[in-house]
């Protein structure tokens, strides 16, 4: 391979940023104005043309949906200039439109790289997301156990009691009775009400952030994207697609897939290195949000590759008049 074809994610991540950095900058006047598409529209635009500047052959394998459906970065969209090494994109333009445009908290865009053929792709359906944070056995919990079964496995290998775990769920009907469940061994129960991307992020860090591991299911898209972060913090995490109707194991079809009951660990989601970039839109715990002051705009990104384990938090602030 010539060094131009090379997957230079040294270099590469610094436009990965500059790619999620645009596309926060171009959502942040539309928080609070309760036009989530809008605000979604906006960084993809900003998106699409800054991942059109960089030196790669890309391929977009997570999307804003499939072509028909999405007339920018859909799935199977080439982007960058053409120049450089073979990629596979995933991407969430804006992770928690909703979150936006009602101006709360933990809105974040984000988007990950690999060499072609390294990201799963994953259908745009639910998946059932199960993560930790590192330093534990290999499959130390697992989707197969029980809610009550991880924390106290969890809490075992901890060695701490099942009291003193802390388990991050998106808070939906669908969810309730794991909540209880969770609830009824001691644990504590850390709701999100949107925002699984970060919510699984938050196990790579327990010690800050106080949250032991994630699980429910939210979009499969969502989770090759924490899967791309966790593999560079450090972490384990599974993850099964499910499908409620015909339409959805299509997608899953057209999209490769053929076992409709696998169970994808970590590196089976993103099988080479990976780099992967959120920028705050709204404040949050990654990063904080966009911020304008007089004369200025900044904005705070977090920076991550899974060769070295590297995680940077960038501050980036342009003029404006
Ligand atoms: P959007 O920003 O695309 O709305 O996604 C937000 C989100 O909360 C994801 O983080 C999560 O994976 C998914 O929605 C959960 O889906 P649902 O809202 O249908 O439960």
């Amino acid at each position: 391979m010539s060094p131009i074809d090379a997957f230079n994610d040294r270099v590469l991540s610094l436009g990965l940023a500059r790619v999620s950095e645009a596309a926060a900058l171009a959502c942040a006047d539309l928080i609070g104005r309760g036009d989530e598409k809008a605000a979604d529209q906006a960084a993809v635009n900003a998106m699409r043309e800054q991942l059109n500047m960089l030196a790669i052959k890309g391929v977009v394998v997570i999307g804003e949906g499939e072509r028909d459906e999405a007339p920018m970065l859909y799935i199977g969209e080439e982007v960058g200039n053409g120049d450089g090494p073979g990629v596979d994109i995933a991407l969430d333009p804006l992770e928690g439109t909703t979150l936006t445009a009602k101006a709360m908290p933990n809105a974040l865009t984000v988007i990950a790289m690999a060499p072609r053929g390294s990201l799963l792709h994953a259908p745009d359906v639910y998946m059932d997301k199960l993560a930790i944070g590192p330093g534990f056995p290999k499959d130390v919990v697992n989707l197969g156990m029980s809610p009550r079964e991880r924390v106290e496995a969890l809490a075992k290998a901890k060695g701490c009691k099942p009291s003193e775990i802390t388990v991050c769920i998106l808070e939906r009907p669908r969810h309730q009775e794991m909540i209880n469940d969770v609830r009824a061994t001691g644990a504590a129960v850390y709701l999100i009400p949107d925002g699984d991307v970060a919510g699984v992020i938050h196990c790579a860090d327990a010690a800050t952030t106080g949250i032991d591991m994630y699980m429910g299911s939210g979009g499969a898209p969502e989770g090759v994207l924490a899967a791309s972060a966790l593999k560079c913090m450090g972490g384990q995490m599974w993850g099964r697609l499910t499908f409620r109707n015909d339409d959805e194991r299509g997608r899953a079809a057209k999209a490769g897939i053929t076992d409709l009951n696998r169970i994808y660990s970590r590196d089976e989601m993103v099988t080479g290195d990976v780099i992967f970039a959120a920028t705050g839109v709204t404040d949050g715990s990654l990063a904080h949000g966009v911020r304008r002051r007089p004369g200025y705009v900044e904005t705070q990104t977090v920076l991550m590759r899974s060769k070295t384990g590297s995680v940077r938090r960038m501050s980036y602030r342009a003029p404006v008049a």
